[in-house]
C-alpha cells in the first residue's frame, strides 16, 4: 500500500461499539479483568498500554515499514529510554552536530552513567569507521542534521554499525517516513519527535521509536517506557494520529515551499550561504537524492555580516514567527546559536527556518523586506 493510504488507514478501525469512523479517544486508565483472570482484549492499565496509543503505534510502524513502534511523551523521552538501555561504559557514536537537546542529555543527565561518546562528522564514512571501539553499542544518525543540514549516507553507516555489532538509530524528525525511511536502508531503528511534522500542528508533545526487528535496546526501551512512565496522554496520541492522516500531503507542501525559499535566498545578495539538500550545490545533494524522496521544510542560511545582522533580520520579519521548534503550519525563524547557548558551534550569522504551509509568495515577500 502507498504511504498516503497507510497514513489514513493504518492502525484505525471502525469502532465496533458505535460505528464511529474517526477513532475514539480512550481515557480509561483501567480495563476489566475477565472472570478467568485474563485480559483478553490486551489492555489492563493505561501506563502499560491504551487503545488510542496502540492505534498510533500501529500507524507509525506501518509508515516506517517497521515491525513495531512505541509511543512516548516526548522525543527526548525516547532518547532517554534508548540510553537507559546501555550499560555503564558503553560507547556511543554520534554526529558532531547532534541535536543540541540530545547532546545535553548525553553530556548532562547521562554523565554519571557514564557513557563514552565520540562525536564525529558523519559525512565522512571513514571517520565513522575509525571511531568504532570494541565497546561501541549505539550509533546515532541525523540526516539532514540540525541546523547545518549535513547528509549522512544511511546505508554506509548502518553497515558499519552492523559490522561493529552495534545498533544504529536514526532521528527521523526532519524527514518523517514520507521523505526518508531509514529502515529501508538497513538502519535498525528510527526515533521521532512527533511534536514536529507528524503531529503537524504545534499543539502536542510526543515521541516514537520504531524498530525493524526485535532487539534488546528496543525491549529495554519498552521497559523504560512502561516502568519509567514517560507515556503520552490518550489525547496527545489522538492528535498525533490525526496529524499522521495528512502527513504525506503536508510534507509535499512544506518541501515545495522550502525549495522556492531556498532558491530565492540563494540569489539574494544579503545571503552568504544557504543550507538545503534540495539545492544541487549542497554538499550532500547526491546522497540525499538517493535516499530521500523530497527535501523537507527545514533550511538554514547565513546572512552577510555577523551575529547582530542575523538577529536584526529575524527581528524584522512580519509573517514568520520568531520561535523555536518546527513542523507546524506556521513558518518559524530563529537565531540558532542563541537557542543553543554558549557551547553552540553553529555559525553566529545563521538563521534556521521551519517553512510552514503559507503561500511561498508571501513568505518570500516577508524575507525580502526583512533582508533589506
Ligand atoms: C531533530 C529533533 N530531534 C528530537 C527533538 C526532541 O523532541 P521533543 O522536543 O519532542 O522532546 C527535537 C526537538 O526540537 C528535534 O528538533
Amino acid at each position: 500500500m502507498k504511504i498516503e493510504t497507510q497514513a489514513v488507514h493504518a492502525g484505525r478501525r471502525i469502532d465496533s461499539a458505535t460505528g464511529a469512523v474517526t477513532p475514539p479517544i480512550h481515557l480509561s486508565t483501567t480495563f476489566e479483568r475477565h472472570p478467568d483472570g485474563d485480559y483478553p482484549l490486551g489492555f489492563s492499565y493505561a501506563r502499560e498500554g491504551n487503545p488510542t496509543r496502540r492505534a498510533l503505534e500501529e500507524c507509525l510502524a506501518a509508515l516506517e515499514g517497521g515491525k513495531e513502534a512505541l509511543a512516548f511523551s516526548s522525543g527526548l523521552a525516547v532518547a532517554t529510554a534508548l540510553l537507559q538501555g546501555l550499560e555503564p561504559g558503553d560507547h556511543v557514536i554520534a554526529p558532531d552536530d547532534l541535536y543540541y537537546g540530545l547532546r545535553q542529555l548525553i553530556g548532562g543527565v547521562f554523565a554519571k552513567w557514564p557513557l563514552q561518546t565520540s562525536y564525529v562528522d558523519m559525512t565522512d564514512v571513514a571517520g565513522v569507521r575509525a571511531a568504532v571501539r570494541p565497546t561501541t553499542r549505539l550509533v546515532l544518525i541525523e540526516t539532514p542534521s540540525n541546523p547545518l543540514m549535513k547528509i549522512t549516507d544511511l546505508a554506509a553507516v548502518a553497515h558499519i554499525a552492523r559490522e561493529a555489532n552495534a545498533i544504529s538509530v536514526c532521528d527521523g524528525t526532519f524527514t518523517t517516513p514520507v521523505l526518508q525511511r531509514p529502515l529501508d536502508w538497513g538502519v535498525d531503528m528510527v526515533w521521532h519527535s512527533t511534536t514536529k511534522y507528524i503531529g503537524g500542528h504545534s499543539d502536542m508533545t510526543g515521541g516514537a521509536l520504531v524498530t525493524r526487528y526485535d532487539n534488546y535496546l528496543f525491549e529495554r526501551a519498552r521497559k523504560s517506557l512502561i516502568f519509567g512512565g514517560a507515556v503520552p496522554s490518550p489525547f496527545d496520541c489522538w492528535l498525533t494520529l490525526r496529524g499522521a492522516s495528512t502527513l504525506p500531503w503536508r510534507m509535499r507542501a512544506h518541501s515545495g515551499n522550502a525549495q522556492a525559499l531556498a532558491e530565492f535566498l540563494q540569489r539574494h545578495p544579503a545571503v552568504e550561504r544557504v543550507y538545503y539538500p534540495g539545492l544541487p550545490e549542497h554538499t550532500g545533494h547526491e546522497i540525499a537524492r538517493r535516499q530521500m524522496s523530497g527535501w523537507g521544510g527545514m533550511l538554514s542560511f547565513q546572512v552577510r555580516g555577523g551575529r547582530e545582522t542575523a538577529i536584526a533580520v529575524a527581528a524584522r520579519v512580519r509573517l514568520f514567527t520568531r520561535a523555536t521548534s518546527l513542523g507546524g503550519p506556521h513558518s518559524l525563524i530563529e537565531h540558532r546559536a542563541s537557542v543553543e547557548g554558549r557551547d553552540s558551534k553553529t555559525p553566529q550569522n545563521l538563521l534556521r527556518v521551519s517553512i510552514g504551509l503559507e503561500h511561498f509568495d508571501d513568505l518570500i515577500a516577508d524575507l525580502q523586506q526583512a533582508l533589506r
